[in-house]
């Protein structure tokens, strides 16, 4: 590649056009968005647009039952609960995943138990889970990390061997699906969310799908006053709160998913040239899954890991050349969730010695690794994402420049 100044050393950009923006929106959320204020309908149990989005949310995943909620977090809160954990059992969490996949564990009474993660995939490390399986364990949850399907397969063999529950946090995987079928729908509960940066958005929102009737109950126990289906409104059975997604939401989400497969084509098709471009520069190894089980993936993040120490750069300063370059990108999970303060104040397993003491190798390698972009990046087209790797050569063949300035 041609020798040009970095655009961090005052050289021009390689992009200096914005990416596509995100949300987006068109007249069908406009319209429904109306329906419903005229309507006079704002509240779920007055109203029909939640109801028909978790029916068709649940049909996308081939789950039988949905059941809308106020944000990803509660979703997954409400299915701990549903579980009904006791104090000292055990709850197999991925380490490398957003905070509320484990304290949604803590909320629902259980301890989380870390498991390390796949390099080439990012997702829970089943053979460290087996290590990590004690008397106590009841439940393993799996992420399916930036959109990309853990092997459900092994994870519900894994849980049939031990007799755990499962729980899929799809919070990144709108759409995706594992084997032909759409996940959140293989293990006993699912959760998503359509927070503002998420595959489809409500600006907040979630939704726990299951097949399990008596499963579906408690988590609707937990989402509205401890109340219970058909019973009187007055009736309150469990100590509960109110995590009720709103008509307005409903409203966006139902034009969301209209939108949602054609998007998912659009990202799959940039992550793909994206895939082949990083896989022949040496520095640079895509997060991906050769089984083809897994062909169906969401893109919420396009990630990569960048080896540690390439040409004498760091990571950082890396992903600052890129930036300067017009590429949003950053380093993702600073640190494995294990050691954010919070587990300081946590109650850990008895086997094990404490949340900020425990190191696993190979998420502590990964967080010193990993680049993410936004899906919002994936759905120009192709000449957009040749620039993400014009930007990737550009900054990789000139990192010298940028190594003689800092020293
Ligand atoms: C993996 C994962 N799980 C759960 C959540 C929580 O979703 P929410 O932000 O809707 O509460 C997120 C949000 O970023 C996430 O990334």
């Amino acid at each position: 590649m041609a020798r040009s100044t970095l655009a961090l050393l005052g050289g021009e950009p390689v992009r200096s056009k914005p990416f596509p923006p995100w949300p987006t929106h068109d007249e069908r959320e406009e319209r429904l968005l109306l329906d419903t204020l005229h309507s006079g309908n704002w509240f779920r149990y007055k109203g029909n647009k939640v109801k028909q989005f978790e029916e068709a949310f649940a049909a996308r995943h081939d789950a039988k039952y949905g059941l809308a909620m106020s944000s990803g977090t509660t979703s997954l809160e409400a299915i701990f609960c549903a579980l009904g954990l006791e104090p000292g059992d055990e709850v197999l969490v991925p380490s490398y995943t957003f905070v509320a996949t484990a304290t949604s564990v803590i909320i629902g009474g259980a301890t989380p138990r870390f498991v390390d993660v796949c390099p080439q995939t990012l997702n829970i490390d089943l053979k460290h889970a087996e290590e990590c399986v004690s008397p106590r364990t009841r439940a393993v949850v799996v992420v399916h990390f930036a959109g990309l399907p853990c092997n459900m397969d092994e994870v519900m063999a894994f849980a049939e061997r031990h007799n755990l529950y499962v729980v899929e946090d799809a919070a990144h995987a709108h759409g995706a699906r594992w084997n032909g079928k759409g996940v959140g729908s293989h293990g006993h509960m699912g959760a998503f969310s359509f927070q503002a940066s998420k595959n489809m958005t409500a600006g907040e929102g979630g939704i726990v799908l299951t097949d399990d009737e008596q499963l579906l109950s408690r988590a609707f126990s937990r989402h509205t006053y401890g109340q219970r289906p058909g019973h009187p409104w007055y009736s309150h059975h469990v100590v509960s709160t109110n995590l009720r997604m709103t008509e307005w939401q409903g409203a966006i989400l139902l034009a969301q998913l209209e939108r949602l497969d054609e998007q998912m084509r659009i990202r799959r098709q940039n992550a793909l040239l994206l895939d082949e471009a990083i896989a022949n520069i040496p520095a640079l190894t895509p997060v991906k899954s050769d089984d083809p089980r897994a062909a169906d993936r969401a893109y919420h993040l396009y990630a990569f890991r960048y080896a540690p120490g390439v040409e004498g750069l760091s990571r950082e300063r890396f992903v600052q050349a890129l930036q300067a370059e017009g590429i949003p990108c950053s380093i993702g999970y600073p640190v494995p969730l294990y050691k954010q303060p919070l587990f300081q104040h946590v109650q850990h397993p008895p086997d094990l010695p404490s949340y900020n003491e425990l190191e696993l190798p190979q998420v502590t390698q990964l967080c010193n690794e990993v680049i993410w972009l936004t899906q919002n990046l994936l759905l120009g087209d192709a000449e957009d994402t040749r620039d993400i790797i014009r930007a990737i050569e550009k900054v990789l063949a000139n990192a010298d420049e940028l190594l003689q300035k800092a020293g």
